[in-house]
């Protein structure tokens, strides 16, 4: 058995597309309850105590750290789970941000948290098409852990391309493979991994920098947080082993319960390096930049 991490193993994207909307509706209410507002790792320095939630808010704000963000900046947040980022990018920077879900609940969720701003909204959309999202109109496309889950990551760097002004930035922090092919025992394993999470493919940070500057964009930062994040899921398997299995059931159905079974195959991949975690953030060129 040969896998190639830069293919999808999932080969129907409408079916995966709808699976991915059905799974955060059924599990991001559990998931609040559980976890908080956020859906994406902790960055932890050396071996830190800090709560999961403090942690996360860290690994925003090293993000942030990686970018200059204009007061006012335009924002597109893709991917944008219950609207954890776009809320504080909307509140921190006096942003417009957009924030683009597939699912229904998610955004309903985002947008009750963001009932006193003016300057957030939340809509349903892929983030393949982009369809609302006019070209050349956005500073900063955001995409914190939802590329992993998109069908088509060359072209979801294609429509970023489109939707950035000239000079604007894409920030991807994303999962990525340690390695191009996985064979036999580790190619199962890799295929196990990705169907728990409903991640069509998990291609290599190599990847990620030859996709990102073939479609235009010029590479400003690439970082490797693996050792920074891993921790976040000891912490995660520790959370859900303290809720009983029908207490699981009740907060996130089959789907969830399963799911929360799984998260312990991420932690092991990350122990064994399998599973790196990606940073890059890239400027949009075009002909007047060149
Ligand atoms: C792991 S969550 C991350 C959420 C958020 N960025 C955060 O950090 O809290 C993945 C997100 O990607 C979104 N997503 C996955 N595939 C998508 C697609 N094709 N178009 C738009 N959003 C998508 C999901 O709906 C979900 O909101």
């Amino acid at each position: 058995m040969l896998i190639k991490t830069s293919q999808p193993i999932i080969l129907d994207r409408d079916k995966i597309t709808l699976q991915i909307a059905k799974f955060w509706d059924q599990i991001s209410e559990g998931w609040r309850v559980i976890w908080g507002k956020h859906i994406h790792h902790g960055f932890y320095e050396n071996d830190q105590t800090i709560s999961h939630d403090v942690a996360q808010h860290n690994l925003i704000i090293k993000l942030t750290e990686l970018l200059t963000i204009p007061n006012g900046a335009t924002i597109l947040d893709v991917g944008c789970g219950m609207g954890g980022s776009s809320i504080f990018l909307a509140e921190k920077y006096q942003a417009n941000v957009t924030g683009i879900t597939l699912s229904q609940k998610q955004a309903s969720i985002a947008r009750a948290q963001a009932a006193k701003l003016n300057n957030v909204i939340f809509k349903v959309e892929d983030a393949l098409a982009l369809p609302s999202i006019p070209d050349n109109s956005i500073d900063i496309v955001w995409s914190l852990e939802s590329c992993e889950q998109f069908f088509d990551k060359e072209l979801f760097i294609q429509q970023a391309y489109r939707v950035l002004k000239p000079g604007g930035k894409l920030m991807l922090a994303t999962w990525c493979s340690d390695r191009e092919e996985y064979h036999d025992s580790d190619a199962k394993s890799y295929q196990k991994l990705c169907l728990a999470f409903d991640v069509p493919y998990m291609p290599t940070i190599e990847w990620y920098r030859e996709t990102i500057i073939k479609n235009n964009f010029q590479v400003n930062t690439i970082l490797d947080w693996s050792h920074h994040v891993k921790k976040s899921w000891d912490i995660g398997v520790s959370l859900v082993n303290a809720y009983s299995f029908l207490k699981l059931l009740k907060l996130g159905g089959l789907r969830g319960l399963r799911f929360a079974k799984q998260i312990k195959l991420m932690r092991d991949a990350f122990i064994q390096e399998k599973v790196k975690y990606g940073v890059f953030v890239a400027s949009k060129i075009t002909d007047s930049h060149l």
